[in-house]
């Protein structure tokens, strides 16, 4: 007999099939026990019937327990009312292993609770959906970049050199007991390889001590970070737009059955196409001054500082599209990014901000190729030649305008799949006090 999956059960009408999984949940009325049965691929109705199935069996379908593992064999029937809309006539039941009572029960838990068995939780249908997202996502990535030539050039996670510097950068020891930094930011590495390839990228976990409780914010988060050689910040943002959309309506089509799951509004998301709407930096500050209301709880900020996160969320919600925020002034953002020749004091890189209160799911920029202003740079943040001399080189050899961008993978999940806080969006979610599982 042909071994299935629930995913696949629509081209198995009819036919006499096995499955193997997990029991979801489980209720049983004299003559019929109803089986919600799930393979991580899927759910679906297995009824048995005590007509037609030996006693032993009907009698062994009594001990299940929520999670017992199963193997069934039994007819695919088409049935709108079935959860996932087939059931199984089961005429056959091989018990794996009757499961001792489950933690997770139908009923509602507390955060901390779920958070506490994240190994187990992971089990359920949400979980099982966003998961999936999440790979939809990353394979969307990997495919848009790949079409385009870009080569995928890993960056190492241990470094001698911070990328992103500031206060949140992880510090270890090295083996031979020189100081080392876990990577914040593999965009120094890939400045190098775009010098040797052309067009590239890493994508990978990072790492950022930070110590604030958000919603938006992990210690350990996946990022991927393309860079291209000769490419402006015009090319730039073209890049990301195109990549973003392409992301998002990939997943529609491909994982419309997940977002149902999650009840996500997918509206918004319909119209995630090119081109976003820009604003620079400067109207962003003057945007902000003239939509605060008295009794609002955040302040416009003056120009020259960063936004927080309640300021990202207010511009969000003045459009029905990712939007880019360009321009920042040179002193928020970080040593390498480009100066606008136009003025200055501000830098040609840009955040795209993800609508629906979001906010920033991309930081990029053009890079600094001028060797004379880095030089100035490393001085004003205190960059020493001896760690940041190999950063230098670049260039010294055939130096050339290039750019490229930071695409937080959570934050992203997080905006597609609709949820309240990145801790759903990775399978183990790092945060400020927790480490385990
Ligand atoms: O804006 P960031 O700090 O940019 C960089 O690291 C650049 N070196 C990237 C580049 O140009 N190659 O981070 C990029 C993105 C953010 O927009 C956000 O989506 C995500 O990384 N991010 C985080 N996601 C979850 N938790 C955190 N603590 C994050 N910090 C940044
Ligand atoms: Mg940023």
């Amino acid at each position: 007999m042909k071994w299935v999956t629930v995913s696949h059960l629509p081209q198995h009408e009819g036919e006499t099939v096995e499955l193997r999984g997990w029991v979801q949940n489980y209720r049983s009325s004299g003559k019929i026990q109803f089986i919600i049965f799930r393979d991580g691929t899927g759910v679906c109705q297995a009824v048995l019937f005590i007509k037609d199935v030996p006693p032993e069996v009907f009698e062994a379908g009594k001990r299940l327990t929520q999670e017992s593992s199963i193997i069934i064999r039994g007819t695919v029937r088409k049935d709108d009312r079935a959860p996932g809309g087939y059931e199984i006539g089961v005429q056959e039941l091989e018990i794996v292993q009757i499961a001792e009572e489950y933690p997770i029960t139908p009923k509602e838990h507390g955060t901390e609770f779920l958070m506490d068995h994240r190994h187990l939780w992971v089990r359920s249908s949400r979980q099982a959906a966003i998961l999936r997202i999440r790979n939809e996502i990353t394979m969307a990535i990997h495919q848009f970049l790949q079409d385009r030539g870009f080569v995928l050039t890993e960056s190492p996670i241990l470094m001698g050199t911070a990328a992103e510097g500031g206060a949140n950068l992880f510090e270890t020891t090295y083996v031979n007991d020189e100081p080392a930094f876990l990577s914040q930011s593999g965009q120094l590495y890939v400045e190098a390889t775009a010098m040797a390839l052309g067009r590239v990228y890493t994508f990978g976990p990072t790492f950022r001590a930070e110590k604030s409780k958000t919603r938006r914010h992990l210690i350990e988060f996946w990022m991927v970070e393309p860079e291209a050689a000769y490419f402006t910040h015009e090319d730039n943002m073209k890049l990301q737009e195109e990549m973003v959309s392409y992301v998002v309506q990939r997943v529609l089509e491909r994982r419309a059955a997940d977002l149902k799951v999650l009840g996500r509004d997918t509206s918004m998301l319909e119209k995630v196409k090119p081109p976003f709407p820009r604003i620079t930096y400067t109207e962003a500050v003057e945007l902000l001054k003239k939509l605060h209301k008295p009794g609002d709880d955040w302040e416009p900020i003056p120009w020259g500082e960063d936004f927080g996160a309640p300021h990202e969320t207010v511009l969000t919600q003045q459009f029905d599209k990712p939007v880019f925020v360009e321009k920042f002034p040179v002193k928020v953002k970080a040593f390498y990014m480009q100066p606008d020749p136009e003025n200055p004091e501000v830098v040609l890189g840009a955040d795209l901000l993800a609508p629906e209160g979001y906010g920033e799911i991309i930081g990029g920029s053009e890079r600094i190729h001028d060797p004379e202003l880095l030089k100035r740079r490393f001085e004003e943040h205190g960059l020493d030649m001896e760690t940041y001399g190999w950063y230098y080189d670049l260039r010294r050899f055939g130096s050339v305008p290039h750019s490229g961008f930071g695409l937080g993978i959570e934050r992203t999940v997080a905006w597609i799949c609709g949820l309240e806080h990145v801790r759903e969006t990775i399978p183990f979610p790092r945060l400020l006090n927790r480490l385990h599982p």
